[in-house]
């Protein structure tokens, strides 16, 4: 949007108020303005506006939308638990696909870590490891680790290009903390950060918020903003230039995410899915996380914010909630889906609302923290796209090695904290130790038993951390721990397992 007729043309649109302090603004805060008001095109932002309130008025029908969910069929689903003979063979597909270099790993982090209270990019968060290792580390050296076992496996080099999607509020962040810490070792022309759209955040009738004199409230367009993203950033012409046939997409926050983990690609590569998604079993009715379920006959993700409780504690007669497939944030795309969503299918994606406290300038110029929602943010949903796929999986894997994400900021018994995190990974560690033969004892020598008692509980967890450069998911373990006893804090890495303490660390 240019100065000329600029004034009109918000008036035309509605959105005149966005300029009434401009003649008291400087030259640079205009600027600002400007800036804003550039990447608004408000006949587009309106339409959306008016698909999105439409859209949470049906829902908020709900028992309609309730009365034609279903769980996933059994045929659709695998497992790593019920399908435990198979995982061999669904783990050496997923690695040769790797070995050949047609495997890429798409991290959505363009989220505002608002629920953590955090300013700057959650991947770069450090949750207290021994190691200190911040998210993106961890899944950079995941990275690392996979690229290295599929080449020994095949006898050749390979890559897994690493997307990752930021919005104007974390680009420059995130660019600048890879930078700092020299890509985490891997190949900088193999990580490709993008950005995606941001929109403003509206009154309940459709005014744009201004958030300052200078400054419109702006927001990231969500997390299924990606395939817009995708298409005008020219991602997937990235991905076919580099022989890339099908993509792991995953969210920021979750300390155990198997990136690229060959044995979720492998099921869905042997099932010929073009879409799958990882779950874990939900187990309470009122977890926030959405279901992966059918609606009219369409796989889709039923959302926290959006499901009954009615709905959310239905139970089958075994006594487990008949919606229980609790989405991860994990998808498997193929490449040629993606394709088809950024061409044909994006545009009919609708926006969801979410009615929000939203800061902002009152005619006298006075900056207000609402008490009650004033406004509504709007944002696409990743997994919107599920209900276009032709042949759709789910992936059922275990909450204790796999899911636990970093949500909010430590409290007193808080979930889904940087302690929970913490813990979680520590936990997951001491196991694999355990498997691969090694032992801990306490100060007195004595071998602290695999299952504690319920006194020692409380002293759980076991610290003890392992590094993803040394195992991607407890294999090749026994060489250094294997009939061995260790004190802790432990920390195995490329020197060695190392105790702690004796180091006087
Ligand atoms: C998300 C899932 C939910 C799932 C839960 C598991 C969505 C819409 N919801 O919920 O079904 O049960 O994770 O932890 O996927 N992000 C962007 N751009 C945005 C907004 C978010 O890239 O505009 C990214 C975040 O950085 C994060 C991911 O998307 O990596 C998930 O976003 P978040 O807002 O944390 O989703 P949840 O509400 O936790």
């Amino acid at each position: 949007m240019d100065g000329s007729g600029l004034r009109e043309r918000l008036a035309a649109d509605g959105q005149a108020h966005l300029l009434r302090f401009w003649d008291e603004l400087k030259e640079a805060e205009r600027g600002e303005l400007l800036a804003d008001l550039n990447i608004c095109h408000f006949p587009e932002i309106l339409r959306f506006f008016r698909q999105a309130v439409q859209g949470s008025e049906a829902l908020r029908e709900q028992q309609k939308v309730d009365e034609h969910m279903e769980p996933v069929p059994k045929e659709v689903q695998g497992s790593v638990t019920r399908d435990r003979e198979r995982l061999p063979t669904w783990e050496a597909e997923g690695l040769l696909q790797i070995s050949q270099s047609k495997v890429a790993v798409l991290l959505l982090a363009g989220g505002q870590g608002t629920r953590l209270g955090v300013t700057s990019p959650k991947g770069m968060y450090n949750v207290g490891l021994l190691s200190q290792k911040t998210l993106f580390q961890i899944q950079a050296e995941r990275i690392l680790k996979l690229q290295q076992l599929a080449s020994e496996q095949f006898g050749h080099k390979c890559t897994i290009p690493w997307y990752i999607m930021t919005s104007g509020r974390t680009m420059d962040s995130t660019n600048e903390f890879f930078v700092k810490n020299n890509y985490f070792g891997l190949q900088k022309e193999n990580i490709i950060l993008f950005q995606q759209g941001m929109l403003p955040a509206m009154t309940f009738d459709g005014k744009a918020i201004l958030e300052g004199k200078s400054k419109i409230a702006m927001a990231p367009d969500g997390n299924g903003g990606l395939y817009r993203a995708l298409g005008n950033q020219k991602i997937v012409e990235d991905m076919e230039d580099r022989g890339i046939a099908y993509v792991h997409v995953y969210c920021v926050d979750n300390i155990l995410v198997k990136v690229a983990d060959p044995i979720f690609i492998g099921f869905c590569v042997k099932q010929q899915a073009d879409c799958g998604a990882k779950v874990v079993e939900k187990t309470h009715p009122t977890e926030a996380v959405g279901v992966v379920c059918k609606v009219n006959g369409l796989y889709q993700v039923v959302e926290y914010s959006e499901i009954t409780l009615v709905t959310a504690q239905k139970r089958n007669a075994d006594g487990r909630l008949t919606f229980n497939a609790g989405n991860i944030c994990n998808h498997f795309f193929t490449l040629q889906f993606l394709k088809d969503v950024v061409k044909i299918h994006e545009p009919k994606l609708r926006h969801h609302v979410a009615q929000k406290k939203i800061p902002y300038i009152n005619d006298q110029g006075q900056q207000i923290k609402p008490d009650k929602p004033n406004g509504i943010k709007m944002e696409k949903f990743v997994f919107d796209i599920f209900q276009f796929s032709k042949k759709f999986v789910i992936f059922e894997v275990l909450r204790e090695d796999e899911f636990s994400p970093l949500k909010n900021a430590d409290s007193q018994d808080g979930k889904d904290t940087p302690t929970t995190a913490r813990h979680a990974l520590m936990s997951l560690h001491h196991r694999w130790v355990l498997n691969a033969g090694g032992h801990f004892v306490d100060e007195n020598g004595t071998r602290i038993p695999a299952i504690p008692s319920l006194k020692e509980l409380t002293d759980l967890p076991i610290k003890c951390e392992i590094s993803a450069l040394v195992s991607y998911a407890g294999e090749g373990l026994e060489k250094y721990v294997a009939s061995r006893d260790f004190r802790t804090p432990l920390i195995i890495d490329e020197n060695g397992a190392q105790e702690l303490i004796q180091n006087g660390l």
